[in-house]
């Protein structure tokens, strides 16, 4: 199919916020795109086109992947690789690419968890299927228990070394772990840059040590599903729309909407519409408030969606009573106030 020639937006600097990932002198979108929906086999690639030029135009410079991300598996990486050829090459140097070895990619031994030999591989086969050399980011997906912390850190820090990753990630890892990586990579010499864990006012595990343990160590952010893939925005409130993720993703289930979340919801996004925004752009804030958290990296399946979310950058911050009173519906259900 043929498009129109790209040339990104001349203004997209000028809005975007842009935060500081730990003690680093990498600075980040304070929204960043993530490719895990909407971007496999199954998704026209034109509409991925829109949403990832609407992304850049408006100062998102910041792309999300791993090696799984689809489905099929790859595919994301697959189709990411052909808008970079297509739209996004001349930008490069004003991307920050990432992704992530963990998952499930191949049969036997060697393709999933934390060896050496499957970090370095799959880091070898995502380079491959986007046509880069290096990406900006490359994380170890999730902790591994079978294998040596010390060989999941030293394959991050080989990667680096070897030129394929300019910088050290980790996902899903938990306080102890994290403490522990922060020192094996140091004590290497390729300090880790950011920790990437989902947080959202539904999701408050990070609040239990693992913020603390990143501000210790200076590392940054960046936090997936501040919009519960959907649940914490209006998409669910009349029902289940058509084409929703619900309806197509086995990580989002029809029995998440119960009668409690609807309740729960409701009276979060009245805060919303009291604040003249929608609940997505309150979901986002949300995260960002007080300036703990580098970037909210959320998923769309629209260019629309997208502009919507990033306008929440917009509003003014959360006061200490609205997120008092979040605190109240999220996490309690009543307000008593
Ligand atoms: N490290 C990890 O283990 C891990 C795990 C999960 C995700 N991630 C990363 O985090 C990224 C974001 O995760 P996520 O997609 O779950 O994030 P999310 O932002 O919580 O959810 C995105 C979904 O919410 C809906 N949505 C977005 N904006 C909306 C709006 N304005 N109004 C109504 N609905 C809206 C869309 O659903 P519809 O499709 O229904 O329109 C969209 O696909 C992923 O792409 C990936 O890069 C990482």
């Amino acid at each position: 199919m043929t498009h129109d020639p790209y040339s990104a937006h001349s203004a997209r600097y000028e809005t975007m916020e842009f935060r500081r990932s730990g003690r680093s002198g990498l600075r980040l979108p304070a929204v960043s795109l993530g490719l895990w929906h909407n971007f496999g086999d199954g998704h026209a690639l034109e509409t991925q086109r829109e949403i990832v030029r609407a992304a850049f135009d408006m100062g998102i410079t910041h792309l999300d992947l791993a090696n799984n991300y689809g489905p099929p598996p790859g595919s994301a990486e697959e189709n990411f690789g052909r808008l970079l050829a297509s739209d996004l090459r001349p930008y490069r140097d004003e991307l920050v690419i990432s992704t992530k070895a963990g998952y499930y990619m191949w049969p036997g031994p060697y393709g999933e968890w934390g060896s050496r030999k499957y970090l370095l591989s799959s880091l070898d086969q995502s380079l491959s299927r986007m046509g880069l050399e290096y990406v900006d980011i490359f994380y170890h997906h999730r902790p591994d228990e079978d294998t040596p912390i010390e060989e999941s850190m030293m394959a991050l820090d080989q990667a680096v070394r070897s030129g394929k990753a300019l910088y050290a990630g980790i996902s899903n890892y938990g306080p102890d772990a994290t403490r522990e990586a922060i020192a094996i990579l140091r004590d290497l010499g390729t300090p880790l840059l950011i920790h990437q864990f989902k947080y959202s006012m539904y999701e408050r595990t990070p609040d239990q040590g693992l913020l603390d343990a990143l501000d210790e160590g200076g590392v940054g952010s960046i936090v997936f599903s501040p919009l519960a893939q959907g649940m914490l925005t209006d998409r669910y409130l009349r029902g289940v729309p058509e084409g929703s993720r619900i309806t197509h993703s086995q990580f989002l289930r029809e029995e998440q909407i119960t009668e409690t979340y609807l309740e729960r919801t409701r009276a979060l996004n009245e805060i919303a519409v009291g604040r003249g925004q929608s609940l997505a752009q309150l979901a986002i804030q949300w995260v960002l408030r007080r300036g703990r958290v580098t970037s909210a990296l959320v998923g769309a399946s629209s260019a629309a969606q997208l502009r919507a979310n990033v306008e929440a950058l917009a509003f003014p911050a959360l006061t200490d009573e609205e997120i008092d009173a979040i605190e109240e519906y999220a996490v309690h259900g009543t307000h008593n106030g």
